[in-house]
C-alpha cells in the first residue's frame, strides 16, 4: 500500500456539501477512499459526481447537534477508517445584537457539541478496531483571534484546538491519531459575503478549498501515521506557530 492513499479506506465526512467539505470528498476519493458524506440534508450533488466516477458513496442528512442521529450513523456503517469533522458555522454578527446569546449557542452547539456527537462514539469505534484517522476542521481563528469572526466562533475554534489534544490523548495508545487543520480565509460560501484585506495576508489571497483538503486528506493517510495531537495551520502565512 502506497503511504499518500486512501485506498480500501471508508471516510465519513461532516459538512460534505460545503466548500471543504465536499472539495476534501473529492481529494479523497482521488487517493482511493470510499466516502460517507454528511450534511443537514442529505449531499447529494457531490454523491452523484462522485458515483458518476465509480467513487462508493454513502449519504446521510442530519443536523450534527442531533446526538442520536449521529449516533445511529457512526453504529450502521459497515467500514470506518477515517472520520473528517468539517461541518461548521460562523454567523459574521456584532456581539451587541440583541439576539447575540442565541446565536453564541447555537454557534458553540454546532462547531464544539457537533463535534463531540460525532466523535464520542467515532473514536469508540475506531478504538475498539485498534486503528483509525481523526481530523477536525479548526479555524486560524481559534488560533489567533481571526481575521473578521466573532466571539463565539473563536472560542469555539479554541476550544476544538484543546479537544483535538484531549482526544489524541485518548486515542494514540489504540493506534488512533487525532489532529486537525487549522484554514485560514478560504473561498467558499461561507465568507461570501465578506471581504478580507488580502495583503494582510503574507501570500496575498485567500485559500482554494483543495488547498484546504489536500492536508485534510493527508493527515487520513497512512503517510501522516505519527502526527498525533496537532492543529496543523493553513492560512497563507497570516499565523505562524
Ligand atoms: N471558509 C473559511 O474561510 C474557513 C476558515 C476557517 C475554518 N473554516 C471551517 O471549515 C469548515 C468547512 O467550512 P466551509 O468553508 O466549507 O463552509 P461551508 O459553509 O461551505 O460548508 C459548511 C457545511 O457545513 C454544513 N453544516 C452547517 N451546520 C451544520 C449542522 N448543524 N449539521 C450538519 N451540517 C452542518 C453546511 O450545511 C455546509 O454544507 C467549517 O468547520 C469552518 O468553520 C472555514
Amino acid at each position: 500500500m502506497m503511504p499518500f492513499s486512501l485506498a480500501g479506506k471508508t471516510v465519513l465526512i461532516t459538512g460534505a456539501s460545503g466548500g471543504i467539505g465536499s472539495e476534501t470528498a473529492r481529494v479523497c476519493a482521488q487517493l482511493g477512499a470510499r466516502l460517507v458524506l454528511v450534511d443537514l440534508s442529505e449531499p447529494v450533488q457531490i454523491a452523484q459526481e462522485l458515483q458518476a466516477k465509480g467513487v462508493n458513496v454513502q449519504i446521510a442528512g442530519f443536523d450534527v447537534r442531533d446526538r442520536r442521529a449521529t449516533e445511529d450513523l457512526v453504529a450502521q456503517i459497515p467500514e470506518l477508517d477515517a472520520i473528517v469533522a468539517n461541518a461548521g458555522f460562523c454567523p459574521w454578527d456584532d456581539w451587541n445584537d440583541p439576539d447575540w446569546d442565541d446565536a453564541f449557542h447555537k454557534t458553540i452547539d454546532v462547531n464544539a457539541l457537533g463535534v463531540i456527537n460525532l466523535l464520542r462514539p467515532g473514536l469508540d469505534r475506531l478504538i475498539r478496531q485498534g486503528h483509525g484517522r481523526i481530523v477536525l476542521v479548526s479555524s486560524v481563528a481559534g488560533r489567533m483571534g481571526g481575521l473578521k469572526a466573532s466571539p463565539h466562533y473563536v472560542i469555539a475554534k479554541g476550544g476544538i484546538n484543546a479537544l483535538v489534544k484531549w482526544l489524541a490523548r485518548k486515542g494514540a495508545p489504540h493506534n488512533v491519531t487525532v489532529n486537525a487543520v487549522a484554514p485560514g480565509a478560504t473561498a467558499t460560501g461561507m465568507v461570501a459575503d465578506q471581504t478580507f484585506d488580502e495583503t494582510a495576508i503574507p501570500l496575498r489571497r485567500l485559500a482554494t478549498p483543495q488547498e484546504i483538503a489536500q492536508p485534510i486528506a493527508f493527515l487520513c493517510t497512512d503517510a501522516a501515521s505519527y502526527i498525533c495531537g496537532t492543529t496543523l495551520d493553513v492560512n497563507g502565512g497570516v499565523f505562524m506557530n
